[in-house]
């Protein structure tokens, strides 16, 4: 039995980091919410590579201002971007970032599967979200801060009883408990690797590898925003990552965001 403490094992942890993305890493055992001390860190300057993690949020916050349930068990991590990019390519980040947590997921042995833009699903539950905040100055961009709620070992009863009928955790997936930092460490390995890629502008290459992990494309699938509702099957992403939908009344569309339904687990009661 493992007897170091978390902190312990934070540190160790810290340390032992083989240069890569990670410059800094910032780590609470309880924040309001990672993204949002991430990015009072960007304003102050914090440079690309701070790294904010923690094992508990009190306000762990989800894509359109909802609330991102956030129990010990969990991975919460925060990671301050910085890159020299058109910011109209900000869009393959969330793409980016949710194929990194797939394939940190799928070295478990699991088949993860992407919802669009960047839910990360396992047997059709939820296993994680990606929330991206950027801060453009003028035409540039100044920060990106990309945060991962990741159900690592969340014991599902500490979820209320919507979320848990669709969401899983990879302890439940795989049945026994991971290890915290060995998460981590995997997750920063991909994380590297895609940031890479990313910086030598191989975006098409990203795409590509986004689409075979799709559980999308091919659907009929519902757009909902707070302003309207389409339908359409779901048929390609374009080099932005948008989502192209073949719609029977309007033709083509282009989605730049809003929440993906599928048709076959739509609620229609
Ligand atoms: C979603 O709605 O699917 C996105 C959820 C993103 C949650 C993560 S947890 C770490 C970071 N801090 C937050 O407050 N939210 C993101």
């Amino acid at each position: 039995m493992d007897k170091k403490s978390f902190e312990e094992k934070s540190s160790e942890f810290s340390k032992n980091l083989a240069v890569g993305f990670v410059k800094k890493l910032l780590v609470f055992k309880n924040l309001d919410s990672t993204n949002l001390t991430a990015k009072d860190l960007a304003r102050d300057g914090a440079e690309e590579g701070t790294v904010i993690l923690a094992q508990k949020q009190r306000k762990g916050r989800g894509r359109f201002d909802r609330i991102w349930q956030s129990p010990k068990g969990g991975v919460y991590v925060s990671l301050i971007l910085r890159p020299h990019i058109n910011p109209e390519k900000v869009s393959l980040l969330p793409i980016g970032a949710a194929l990194v947590v797939a394939k940190t997921i799928e070295s478990y042995g699991l088949h993860p599967t992407i919802k669009w833009p960047n839910d990360v699903r396992v047997n059709g539950k939820k296993i994680a979200g990606i929330l991206l905040e950027s801060e453009i100055k003028g035409d540039t961009l100044n920060y990106v801060i990309v945060g991962i709620g990741v159900n690592v070992n969340i014991d599902s009863r500490l979820l209320s009883a919507d979320i848990r009928l669709r969401s899983t955790s990879l302890k439940s997936e795989i049945g026994t408990t991971v290890e915290f930092f060995d998460f981590l460490r995997r997750f920063f390995r991909e994380f590297d690797a895609f940031y890479h890629r990313f910086k030598k502008e191989q975006y098409d290459e990203i795409i590509e590898e986004w689409k075979s992990y799709s559980d999308t494309l091919g659907k009929v699938i519902r757009i909902q925003t707070s302003l309207a509702s389409i339908q359409g099957t779901a048929f390609d992403v374009d080099q932005s990552g948008f989502l192209l939908l073949r719609t029977e009344k309007e033709g083509i569309k282009k989605i730049l965001s809003g929440d993906c339904l599928y048709f076959d687990e739509l609620d229609h009661t």
